[in-house]
């Protein structure tokens, strides 16, 4: 995982108002819960008294309540109140668990997992999807999150994986792909073609006009979107829960029909469909090993693997960077 980084990590409608919610998420084992404002709190899970997973307490005044002795805890993980000692003793400062910051925006919840003080004010988003309207559902991988990512930068498996659904048309031979990178976002453009038997494929810098071919974009560290057309998007989020499991969230986008009831079916036809697409990605990818991509990781990868490549070498890059 890439430290330093907001990181998407649940959707915000599954999180109630009056109920603790434990996640695994990044490794950490999360007690989350919303104050009297309905804000978001973030707390490590296990109990500073006697281990207890915080989560299954309750919520008091807006703090979150140990269920087995009590102890009050306020979302900078502080124990406020420890009610055998009385409300008027003070409570040592080391009664204390890691807290996480966290923003709530675009219908998810996202945590700042890095050094205190060094987080944007805001985490990444493709802001332009606040005009569409989405369907979303979410389901559980058991592989690295950096393997989710690479199989959606993958333009070599389509006509394989998705021979039936969005690969349809055998078109095996892979031009480019053009890879652009800015900063943490990764934008690349796909030209898959039939292969006749005549040609190579294009090198990325034979490709004329590229800006106009079907293309995609990833924002580190965990985003996705693909520009299925200009009123229509996929989106993912690929949640890191730890070494060798990911949650991945996906949501269709649509902003070709607005009007009620026509709107709802429209995304829930788009939902069906991305399931089909994503459950046949998953029949493969579960079975990559090791589970945990790498940039040096001895596989032999080609030309259109170009995607991976800039992925890799840049999230080595920011790990590197995160920990100097
Ligand atoms: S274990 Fe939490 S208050 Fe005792
Ligand atoms: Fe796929």
């Amino acid at each position: 995982m890439i430290y330093n980084q907001w990181y998407v990590i649940l959707e915000s409608k599954e999180l109630k108002r009056n109920k603790p919610l434990r996640v695994k998420r990044i490794n950490e084992d999360l007690a989350l819960w919303r104050n009297e404002k309905g804000g978001v709190c973030c707390i490590a899970d296990t109990c500073r008294h006697r281990g207890v997973s915080l989560s299954c307490g309750k919520i008091v005044s807006g703090q979150l309540e140990c269920p087995f002795h009590g102890f009050l805890y306020n979302e900078s993980g502080e124990v406020t109140l420890i009610p055998a000692n009385g409300k008027n003793s003070p409570v040592p400062k080391t009664m204390k668990v890691n807290s996480f910051k966290t923003y709530e925006a675009y219908g998810f919840i996202f945590i700042w997992w890095g050094d205190e003080g060094k987080e944007s004010k805001e985490p990444f988003f493709f802001k332009e999807l606040a005009e569409f309207s989405y369907s979303s559902f979410k389901d559980h991988w058991n592989v690295h999150y950096s393997r989710a990512i690479e199989n959606q930068l993958d333009v070599v498996h389509l006509p394989f994986v998705h021979k039936t659904t969005i690969g349809r048309g055998n078109k095996t031979l892979v031009n480019g792909p053009v890879v652009v990178r800015e900063d943490e976002l990764i934008t690349f453009y796909v030209d898959n073609a039939v292969d006749d038997g005549n040609a190579l494929p294009l090198k990325p810098e034979d490709i004329k006009d590229y800006e106009k071919l079907f293309h995609l974009q990833f924002h580190f560290p965990n985003i996705w979107q693909n520009f299925i057309s200009d009123k229509i998007r996929a989106f993912a989020a690929f949640v890191p829960v730890d070494e060798e499991n990911t949650i991945i969230y996906i949501r269709y986008y649509q902003k070709m029909i607005n009007v009620p009831l026509l709107k709802e079916l429209m995304n829930y036809i788009g939902k069906l469909s991305s399931i089909i697409i994503l459950r046949q990605d998953k029949r493969v990818v579960i079975t990559q090993l090791p589970k945990k991509s790498q940039l040096k990781g001895g596989e032999h990868l080609i030309m259109g693997d170009r995607p991976i490549v800039e992925y890799r070498k840049h999230r080595q890059e920011l790990i590197d960077n995160s920990i100097l």
